[in-house]
Parts: structure tokens; sequence; C-alpha cells
């Protein structure tokens, strides 16, 4: 289905074409980032303007995200923060979008404690958004909407991407995995394909631009067109069409599922000139007692044999990870398990989270939630390992040449830029502002902790 614009236009009239401005606040992962740019696109359609912060803004919408109960918390404190501007600016509108308001029973809750919020859609509703907020303005009603996942994607959603020379492009919404302690297949629905042409034509578009690298993205990127009627297009193939795209340079994806990842793929990424070496593997647990239970389709073992065989194969190979943390039955030795994983596999990158229990998941129901004390104090330990094992790693680097490209300034230090080796390093380097958007040979000069200094030669 496309997208069409309509309500956009009746919107520019019934604002009388005056200047409205807009304030996103994005939680959550790469895949809401992307949402937020076509919400940004279909707000500039609206003739609305960027607000530079809130108070700025005739509108705000807030992205949300369930994953853990700290990012529905966040949500809440800041609609509260907000109530009384709503109460005495009669030209000031609330709108909650994403996986929270795909879910009825916070649904409910915002109609009930946070009434005051203009528009409440899920992330089957971007499509609707124009014409609910048209509604709002017009009829000074109220939308607080549930619908339903469909098999139909919307093409063509008017979008604005970020700035600088990287862009993301989602190529699969949705997820089947169903692992037990996990949110995202009850408020992003089943793994939906789209289209490659649909795809490829938006990488061809961000190429023109001058982008240079992109990510693909997905919440299991390498079942891309397992939907498809035929079976003869796979993840595989569509890097490679992405590859022989020109003026991409780099090619990254996120996030694969370890029990999909195939020897077609290893192969594939051995052999790419632009698809990064740096692998994004989700562990979640090294106990395979604990993987049982929580649906995540492979062992300790396997895990473990799926990285010996990336190491042997692909040449420079190097992985970042998500862990939970105090998942329930966990015990002492399980949580050694995960340990030792993190060190034989020794990722630059360990995304840690404490366990936190979603409502209507299987975990939840789950006997022996273990304390929040035992979750902190694990969490810590791993902490400490996994930033041992960076820093001790990041030491390799120091005295070597990599080509990087030049990506922008640095958000710390405004006289220097930023750059990745292949393989995911964040370099601070000493250039100029034309060599943005450049690749160059730099030598790296020193080992930061978080971060690896360089120069160009
Ligand atoms: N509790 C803690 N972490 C979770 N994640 C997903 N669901 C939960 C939960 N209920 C983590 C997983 C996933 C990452 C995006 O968030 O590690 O890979
Ligand atoms: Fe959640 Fe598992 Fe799907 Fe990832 S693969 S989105 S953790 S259900």
């Amino acid at each position: 289905m496309k997208y069409i614009i309509n309500y956009e236009n009746k919107i520019k009239k019934v604002l009388n074409e005056k200047v409205y401005k807009y304030y996103i606040d994005t939680m959550g992962c790469a895949l809401n980032e992307n949402d937020s740019m076509k919400y940004s696109g279909i707000l500039s359609k609206m003739g609305f303007e960027k607000a530079e912060n809130i108070e700025d803004a005739n509108i705000v919408l807030f992205n949300t995200c369930s994953i853990r109960e700290n990012a529905e918390k966040t949500l809440y404190g800041r609609l509260g923060a907000l109530k009384n501007r709503k109460k005495t600016d009669e030209n000031f509108y609330i709108c909650v979008v994403g996986c929270m308001s795909q879910q009825k029973h916070i649904l409910e809750k915002i109609k009930e404690s946070y009434s005051y919020v203009d528009i409440v859609l899920g992330t089957h509703s971007m499509q609707y958004f124009a014409k609910s907020f048209y509604n709002v303005i017009s009829l000074n009603k109220k939308v607080v909407e549930y619908v339903e996942d469909k098999d139909e994607l919307t093409e063509e959603i008017p979008i604005i991407y970020e700035e600088g020379v990287k862009a993301s492009v989602s190529i699969i919404y949705g997820c089947n995995n169903f692992c037990t302690y996990c949110i995202v297949p009850y408020v992003r629905g089943r793994e939906k394909s789209r289209k490659t042409e649909d795809i490829l034509n938006d990488i061809k578009y961000l190429a023109k631009q001058g982008y240079k690298e992109i990510t693909l993205l997905g919440q299991n990127v390498n079942s891309y067109g397992n939907d498809f009627k035929d079976n003869s297009y796979n993840f595989v193939n569509l890097l490679k069409d992405v590859e022989d795209i020109e003026g991409i340079d780099s090619i990254k994806f996120i996030s694969p599922h370890p029990k999909d990842f195939s020897d077609e793929l290893i192969k594939y990424i051995a052999t790419s000139k632009k698809v990064s070496k740096q692998i994004h593997l989700p562990l979640q647990s090294g106990s395979s007692k604990i993987l049982k239970l929580m649906g995540r389709k492979y062992t300790k073992e396997k895990y473990l044999n799926l990285v010996d065989k990336m190491k042997k194969i692909i040449p420079n190979v190097s992985f970042s990870t998500d862990v939970i943390v105090g998942f329930p039955n966990e015990t002492e030795l399980d949580f050694l398990d995960t340990l030792d994983v993190v060190e034989k596999v020794e990722y630059n990158q360990v995304y840690m989270f404490i366990y936190s229990p979603r409502k209507g998941t299987v975990a939840e129901k789950m006997e022996g939630h273990i304390s929040e004390k035992i979750q902190k104090e694990r969490f810590q330990r791993l902490k400490k390992l996994a930033d041992e094992i960076i820093y001790k790693k990041n030491d390799e680097y120091v005295g070597k040449i990599y080509n990087i490209l030049i990506e922008g300034k640095s958000k710390n230090n405004e006289d220097k830029y930023t750059g990745r080796t292949a393989d995911g390093k964040i370099v601070i380097i000493d250039a100029k502002p034309e060599d943005i958007g450049k690749e160059k040979e730099i030598k790296i000069v020193s080992n930061n902790k978080w971060y690896l200094t360089g120069e160009i030669i």
C-alpha cells in the first residue's frame, strides 16, 4: 500500500498556513529512531518545522519504547511534566506513538491518568497520524486508537533522514521468535519483509544524496525474505544487491539472530568489500539452561561454535552483543556461564540489561524471579569484566593504520572529528571540515579506554 498525502494539505488550510513547530522525543532502539524520521517527514508535509527544544514546540510527539519498565516510566514522567502547559496553551498538542501505545492496558492507563493527551496511536497506525491530527484540530476530538497488526506494509511514507554520511533503512518489521522475555512480537507484530525494490530504491536515493554508510535495520534482519512466497531471495541476496549500489562504501546490519546466521552469510561477509566485519550477535545469556527458558533456540556451545567459525572465516571479525542478567531461575553457575562466554568471545561492546518483566510475556509468569540485589550485583560484575576486555583489546590498535571514513565533528570536542575502524571502534581524529565524508588513512596514536585517538597520515 502506498502512503497518500491528503490530510497534510487539509491541516495546512485549517492552520491558515501559520508555521507550527514540532518536537519528537524518541525512546528506545534504532527502529524507533527510523520511525521518528518518518514522523518528521509527515509533520513537515503538514507544514510543521522542527523545534530546537520541547518548550518551543506546538506539537510534541513521544515515540515510545516498551522493552523495559524504565522506558515506560520515563514516558509517564514526561507526560506529567506537560500537564500544566496543556491546560493553559490551546495551541499545544501531545501525541504518544510507538510500542507502548500498541498495548491495550497502556491505552487504558493513558485515557485514565493522562486524559489530556491528544493522540495515541500504535506501531501499525503511522499512516493514520495526519488524519488523526486533522480530527484533533478540526473537530476538537481526542484520538486514542488501537489497530491490530496487518499483513500489508505502507510504503513511501515521507522521511527526513539524519544529517551526515550515515543513514539507516528498515528492511523487515516485526518478529516471529517470541523469546519469552520480549514484548517486541506483541507490539511490532509478525515478520514482514519490505519489497526488495523499495529498499534498493531508498538506498540508491541515499547514495545520490551523498550518504556513504547504510545500516540495514530489523528485529531479525537475517530472516529477511522468509515471508516471501517464493524462497529464492534472502538476506545474502539483499546484501549483494546493496553492495552493487555505487556510492555506498560501508554496509552494517542490526540485529541478526544467532540461530539464523547461515554459512552462506558468513562466507559472504568474509569476501565482501563493503559489509562491516563488526557483527552484533545478541547472546542474552551464556547458560544453555537459561537460553532454553528464554526460547532462544541455541545453546552455549552452539553460540561459541558459531563465533569460532566466524573468527576463522571472516578476517578481522569482531563482535558486540546484548546480555540480559537476572532472568528468572538464573543461578550463580548460570551467570558464570555468561561471564565465560564474554571472556571467550572478547566483545568490543556489551549492551547489558537487567531483566525486566513485561506484561503478557511467558517469562513474566515464570516461577523463580530473582532479587533486585542479586541482579544489580551480577550486572556490576559483568560490566567490570566487559570493560576490562574492551580496554585490553583497544591496546592492540595503537600504532596501526586504518582506512577510516571521517563522519563528522566530535560531539564532545568541537575541534576534533570522528570515525570508526571497520570493526566499529570510535576514533577521535585531528582533521579539517573538508575531510568530512572522505576516507583517510589514519594512524591510531592512543587508547583512551572508551575511544581511540588517531592522526591522518
Ligand atoms: N528485560 C531486559 N532486557 C530485555 N531486552 C529485551 N527484552 C528485555 C526484558 N524484558 C533486551 C535484549 C534485547 C535488547 C534490545 O533488549 O537484550 O536484545
Ligand atoms: Fe525480542 Fe527475541 Fe524477537 Fe529479538 S528475536 S525482538 S529478543 S522476540
